[in-house]
């Protein structure tokens, strides 16, 4: 057998942009200086989607223009633990933790002062909570063209990243809680004076116990009696 390395005289090609797809076939027909040799052979392309980074600047950009503190490190922690759970994580997965939290950054009041009358999980702020994100990041999305099929599935993991309820949003959910007890519940053990030690509490446990996998309870077990132990510790 014979492998040509071929000089290429003309190239033609037609493309499709999408992300982490197939992206560009390339056809190319070739002479060669040497009488009576021609080839043709084609080539693909592959361009890897940078809509993940795309979107981390965009949640970065909005809490720096809204009223509630960033929790940058929340958000790259839901993402590693999302990995760690599923390390076949696709982008929009990746999407879905890093910015399941984004209505925050479009809140016009601050958390401090929203939840003083108010449980971390009332059901009301749940559910809007869950809503705008999904909208804001659906939004987002298709102004850059993104896969469709892509945004439907950010926009339904982020709507029920508190509460669950299929497959890809339970594990949201659940990075988010390993994510909470790690980075933010000490946080919140910090606010106890704000909020009252009952209600920090409640949250903290609630965050634990809605965690659906039995994986994801064995991963956030040490973290949940760490901050539970320093609340008691604490006050
Ligand atoms: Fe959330
Ligand atoms: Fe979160």
């Amino acid at each position: 057998m014979v492998i040509d390395i071929e000089l290429t005289l003309n190239r033609f090609g037609f493309g499709k942009i999408a992300e982490n797809k197939f992206q560009f076939l390339c056809f190319r027909f070739s002479k060669w200086k040497i009488p009576g040799k021609y080839s043709i052979s084609f080539e693909i392309n592959w361009r890897v989607s940078d809509m993940y980074n795309q979107v981390k600047q965009f949640v970065e950009d909005s809490f720096n223009a809204g009223v509630n503190e960033k929790s940058m490190k929340h958000f790259e922690q839901t993402v590693s633990w999302l990995k760690r759970l599923k390390p076949d994580a696709d982008e929009p997965m990746l999407i879905a933790a890093y910015s399941h939290d984004i209505a925050r950054a479009y809140r016009p009041i601050d958390s401090k002062t929203l939840f003083q009358n108010k449980e971390f999980n009332d059901p009301e702020v749940l559910k809007d909570h869950q809503e705008q994100g999904a909208q804001i990041m659906a939004k987002f999305l298709q102004d850059k063209d993104y896969n469709k099929e892509s945004i439907k599935r950010v926009e339904n993991m982020i709507r029920h990243h508190e509460e669950g309820g299929d497959t890809e949003s339970d594990i949201i959910m659940d990075s988010d809680s390993l994510s909470y007890l790690e980075i933010n519940a000490k946080k919140h053990i910090g606010l106890v004076d704000v909020w009252g030690k009952g209600k920090v509490e409640r949250k903290i446990d609630w965050m634990f116990d809605r965690i659906s996998s039995s994986k994801a309870k064995e991963l956030a077990q040490p973290y949940h009696e760490e901050v539970k132990d320093l609340l008691y510790k604490q006050f």
